[in-house]
């Protein structure tokens, strides 16, 4: 079984793959860390992420940068937004995660287009939502926790710019593949937002 789950930047698809991940023991993909890897490289090459040609020459980032910390970051994830924004990155990035998407015995994969363009034919698709102030929210809670100096208002006014960026861009847009189960989880729990995506996937079963 295939399971895609997209959605905006903090609706929390994350934490809900990698729970649907381990309750039907699948592999599971965070296809966002990609994108990531590639700003980051990019970044690191001093390269423009706005310039296709020196996103596309940082698709070829070594393995061991999936793992960096940096990655996790505010100013990664702006990068990873931009990048993204390439045809040539996406095509490069495609055939990963479509290697992924098919092993044999199913994966759960989480990201943006994961339902419309990297397996269209997934047996079970979810679109995550969560209104602004929740995400935000929640990603203000986890910055303060990690100790990183931010406020609400800066974030808020982020993750606008970062959903209004992905979603309107030509290649491969946010947005719930017609056959998608949408959750809005912006009054649930981590383990109540697992728990309500199994609810939907077992019911279409
Ligand atoms: O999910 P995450 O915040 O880590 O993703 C970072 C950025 O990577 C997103 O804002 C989006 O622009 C891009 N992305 C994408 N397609 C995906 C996953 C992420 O375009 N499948």
């Amino acid at each position: 079984m295939i399971i895609a789950v997209d959605g905006p930047t903090a609706s929390g698809k994350g934490t809900i793959a990698k729970g649907l991940a381990a309750h039907y023991g699948l592999p599971h993909l965070d296809t966002g860390l990609l994108y990531r890897a590639v700003g980051r490289q990019c970044q690191l090459n001093g390269g423009d992420p706005d310039n296709p040609g020196d996103a596309l020459a940082a698709c070829a980032f070594a393995d061991d940068l999936l793992a960096d910390p940096a990655l996790r970051s505010e100013e990664t994830g702006g990068l990873a937004s931009r990048v993204s924004i390439h045809p040539e990155v996406r095509r490069v990035l495609f055939d990963r995660q479509r290697a992924f998407a098919t092993q044999p015995g199913g994966a759960v994969l989480d990201g943006r287009d994961i339902g419309t363009v990297i397996a269209p034919e997934a047996q079970a698709k979810l679109f995550i939502t969560a209104s602004v102030a929740a995400r935000a929210g929640r990603r203000f809670l986890e910055m303060r926790s990690r100790g990183l100096p931010v406020t609400l208002d800066a974030i808020e006014a982020d993750l606008a710019l970062r959903d209004e960026r992905d979603r309107t861009r030509a290649a491969a847009p946010l947005v719930a593949a017609s056959d998608a189960m949408v959750l809005n989880n912006s009054e649930l729990s981590p383990e109540a937002s697992i728990a309500a995506a199994i609810r939907l996937i077992e019911r279409r079963r």
